[in-house]
Formats: structure tokens, sequence, C-alpha cells
């Protein structure tokens, strides 16, 4: 019987770290898969999923603080290898027996790392390296039967491992950028620790996850709504995949995207890949229940209200439809579920529907990354502009008009943010930025001078960002011509706009969306 590649798995538990998403991204990048699961997770539920081998992450507490996160020492017994990393380390080195203290001064930054035995953590590289590290504890000695397998000038045990019980520690942190090395030591400890085969691959994930759809649906019908969106289009794509024409798939266009998207969603999305599409126009509607509202919260509000009442609407008149596919990538998932993540994203989705819903929501994508759906939706065939494309908020225009969402202003805007992504797009830059687009202040109007005339109107705000994951986000450095080129062609091109301005705001304090 071939192997699945979700059978290949490593277990992440999680103690809290800003980084543990990345840690599981970095081994997903090494072809293995693995999922986060709470620390406290039971040691008889981590034996039922019978990894291949488990990781612990860091966490921003101290393992001597009362209610420090812990782990059930039974994991050290279950015979599969163990990493700790940094947090991970510190309480591994604590529970077996090791000397752990609480250092005077944290250590914070670069650090030069000497290796001590280069099996199997190092294998192959460099004895001197730099390592990145961010800890208060310390381990001083390590446990009985570990040996110190790196060190640095001011922390004795910097790595250790037992090779006999397979358990191993790093008090750096591997899985971000500035550990160089961090994703080669987390390919020898999944492959040559643990074993792992590395299957976890794009096409490999499709094959697998279309075979599951179809078991599940069987014979029934399945509605998706489409959003234009890569996380939308991925899923419906896969299921169309599994079960061709038993999918419906609903696009309500509430006049709020950017210029061309919906014609995109119906032509080079649904008819290019065959898929049936029901396309509701329900721009009039829209614009009718955001008359007058100019506060975001309440626009975000009535958008998602309506969208879920189109959408059923629609969804009900399917005959033989028993399940909604959605969307839901991993980190929707992780930030829902775990008692840890620090930071949990409340955003009204749009494409949230309610929980009295007669179908049964079936989430083929739940374990991926952003990432990973891009590299699935590509594998899927689906066109570059829908893969590539940045990311759009559900309320769409709606909240980048700071007042009144009118059909003038939505034209006006519309016009402004595709010359912007036209011209960052033709300067080559437009991959490398994580999301970029035109706001308008109708609110605001300012003095101009065009040809012989003086003119009072409205200012374009432009906005890129630069981010891995939103939830910080850099001022994108955008160069001066650039948007010299933007800035002239919107006055010149956009009626009603005489001034353009650049937002040099970072997040945070600021957010990406003006509202
Ligand atoms: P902020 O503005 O909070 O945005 O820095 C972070 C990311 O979330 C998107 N965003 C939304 N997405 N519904 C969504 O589906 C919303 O109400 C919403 N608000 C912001 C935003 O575009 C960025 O990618």
């Amino acid at each position: 019987m071939r192997s699945n590649p979700t059978d290949e798995l490593i277990v992440i538990l999680d103690f809290g770290a800003q980084y543990t998403q990345l840690i599981a991204r970095r081994i997903r990048e090494c072809h293995v898969y693995c999922e986060i699961l709470p620390h406290h997770t039971p040691v008889e539920e981590i034996r039922r999923r019978d990894p291949k081998g488990i990781i612990f992450s860091g966490g921003p507490a101290s393992v001597f603080e009362t209610n420090a996160p812990t782990v059930d020492e039974a994991v050290y017994h279950v015979g599969k290898p163990v990493l700790g990393i940094c947090y991970g380390q510190q309480l591994m080195a604590l529970q077996l027996g090791g000397k752990v203290v609480t250092a005077e001064k944290r250590e914070y930054g670069k650090a030069d790392l000497s290796i001590l035995e280069e099996r199997p953590l190092y294998t192959g590289l460099p004895k001197y390296l730099t390592c990145w590290m961010s800890h208060a504890d310390t381990v001083l000695e390590p446990p009985p039967g570990f040996q110190v397998l790196a060190t640095t000038d001011t922390t004795p045990v910097a790595s250790m491992g037992d090779a006999g019980r397979k358990l191993y520690g790093v008090q750096f942190h591997p899985e971000v950028a500035h550990t160089p090395f961090g994703k080669e030591l987390l390919r020898h400890f999944v492959v040559d620790v643990c074993g792992c085969q590395q299957l976890w691959t794009p096409a490999s994930f499709v094959e697998e996850a279309v075979d599951k759809v179809r078991a599940e649906v069987g014979s029934a019908g399945v509605v998706c709504g489409v959003s234009g969106g890569i996380d939308s289009c991925c899923v419906a794509a896969l299921v169309h995949k599994a079960v061709g024409d038993q999918l419906t798939c609903i696009f309500v266009d509430h006049g709020l995207l950017r210029q061309g998207e919906a014609e995109q969603v119906r032509k080079d999305f649904a008819e290019a890949l065959g898929i049936r599409l029901i396309f509701v126009d329900a721009r009039e509607r829209f614009l009718r229940r955001l008359a007058g509202v100019t506060d975001p919260e309440r626009k975000r509000k009535i958008i998602g209200e309506e969208f879920v009442r189109v959408f059923e609407e629609n969804a009900d008149n399917i005959a033989g439809a028993e399940y909604l596919a959605q969307g839901t990538l991993y980190p929707d998932v992780i930030e829902s579920g775990t008692s840890t993540a620090a930071t949990i994203k409340t955003h009204h989705n749009v494409g949230g529907l309610p929980d009295d819903m007669r179908l049964k929501v079936i989430e083929p994508l739940r374990f991926l990354f952003k990432d990973e759906a891009r590299a699935v939706a590509d594998e899927l065939g689906l066109p570059e502009a829908i893969v590539w494309r940045h990311p759009f908020p559900g309320p769409g225009l709606a909240i980048r008009i700071m007042g009144e969402v009118t059909a003038e202003h939505i034209d006006t805007l519309q016009q402004a943010d595709a010359i912007f992504i036209e011209e960052i797009r033709r300067a080559g830059l437009y991959e490398e930025i994580w999301q970029a687009f035109a706001a308008l202040a109708p609110g605001i109007r300012s003095v101009g001078v065009m040809g012989d005339s003086r003119t009072y109107a409205h200012p374009i705000i432009l906005r890129a960002v630069t981010s891995e994951d939103a939830m910080t986000a850099h001022w994108a450095r955008l160069p001066y011509e650039l948007l010299e080129r933007v800035s002239s062609r919107i006055t010149n091109e956009v009626p009603g706009v005489n001034r353009v301005v650049y937002d040099v705001s970072s997040k945070p304090p600021a957010t990406i969306e003006w509202e």
C-alpha cells in the first residue's frame, strides 16, 4: 500500500512561542508533514497519532514560573525522537534531571556557536556557525545520559543530545532566518533521526485530498462560495478535481472588488477549469444597504450579513447539495484552536457562514499554510493572476473608502488601484510586496491646479507593505520613479483626484488596511 504524506507525521507541541508556526513551515519545506498541538495534549492522543517524531516549541515563559507550560513526562517514553527548541530544551533538561538556571540578563540576538559533536544534527555543517538566541533560562548541565553537542561563549549547553533515547535540544532558534543553517538542522532531525520520508509535495497533497473528498462526499452535491481569492478558488478547484460536476460554485459580486476581478473569476477561473458557477450580481443590493454608512465596523457587519443572506438564498436552490466546501487555512485553525496562541485575529471574514446552515462543512485545505495553498493552486492549474494575487479583505473596497461607499467612489478607487498595481507589476515588484492598494479619502478635499484652473478634489492614498503573515508589516520602500509615475498617471487619468500620498507607516502601530 502506498504511504500517504500525512502518515509521516511530526507533532509540534506548542509552548506559546511566537515562532511555532514558523517551525511548522520549515518542517513542511523539508517535504515532511507536521501538525501543531497544544503542549497539554494528552500523551495518549500523541501515541494515537503515531508521529515519527516530536518537537517542543519555544515559549515566552520561564520554566521556574508557577503555571509554566509543561508536558507530561510520559512523552519521553513514547519511544519517538524529541527535539526541544529553546524553552523546549530547558524543559527537557529540567524534567530529565539536568541543571537549569535563570540568567541575570536575557540573551538576545546573534551568537557564535561551536559544534562539539557533529552527528546527527550538525552533520556536514562547518564547526563554527552563527545562530540566533532569545532566552533567560539557561541549561548549565545536561541531564544524565546526554552529551553537550554545541556551545557558545555564554551558553555552555547550546545544544544537547542523548543518541540512545534520541532526545535532543537546542537553545537557539533554528526556525528563524537569522539561524542560516537552521533548516538543515531541522532536516537532519526529521529525516535522519526520525526517519521521515520526504513525501509532502503539492502533488501528493492533491492526490490524498482528492481521495478524502471523494470518500466523504460520495455522490452528494457540494456548494462552494468563491471570492476570487486564492483560498476559495483553490478549494473549489480541488473539490472539482475530486467530484467534477457534483460541485456548484457561487460567486457573489458585491461590487466592492478590484477592477476586472469579477470577470476574471467568471472567465479565467470557472470557464477555463470547466467549473459550474452561479454568478450573482448583487451590486445594487449591497450599495443600498451601505448607503449613508461611514463606520468601518458597521460596514463590515452589513457586508457580512448581506453576503450570508445572498449566499443562502442561492445555495438553498441547489438540488442535492449536502456539503459546503470552505477554504479555511491552517493559521485560522491554529489561532482559533490553541489556548497558547497569544494573538488571535478577529477579522470578520465575509466567507464566514452561520452555524445553523443545513450544509455540512468540508475544509480540505485546513492543514495548509498560505504558501502551500498557492503551490497547490498552481498544481491544480489555476491562472497565475489568481495564484499570486495579493490578499484582499472580505469587505473589499468598502474599507478602503474612508467615508460613505457610493458607486462613484468605488469607480474612482478601482481606477486608481488598477493604475498602481499595473505600474508595480511593470516595475517587476509585485511578487516582493505582500499587499499594495489604493485608498480613497472622500471626506478630504485639497486645493490643486490643473492647466489654468484651480481644482478642489480628493486625495488618493497609496499603501504597499512587505510582510510574512500580515501580523506585522513594513511599508514598502518603492522607488521614487515608480511613485512619481503612479502619481502622475492617477491625477491625469482618474477624474476627481488631484493629489496622491504614500503611506509610510508600519504595522504596528498602524494596520495594513485604513479601516
Ligand atoms: P490589518 O488591516 O488588520 O489587516 O493589518 C491584516 C490582513 O487582514 C486583511 N483584513 C481583512 N480580511 N476581512 C478580511 O477577510 C476583514 O474585515 C479584514 N480586515 C483586514 C487585510 O487586508 C490584511 O491582509
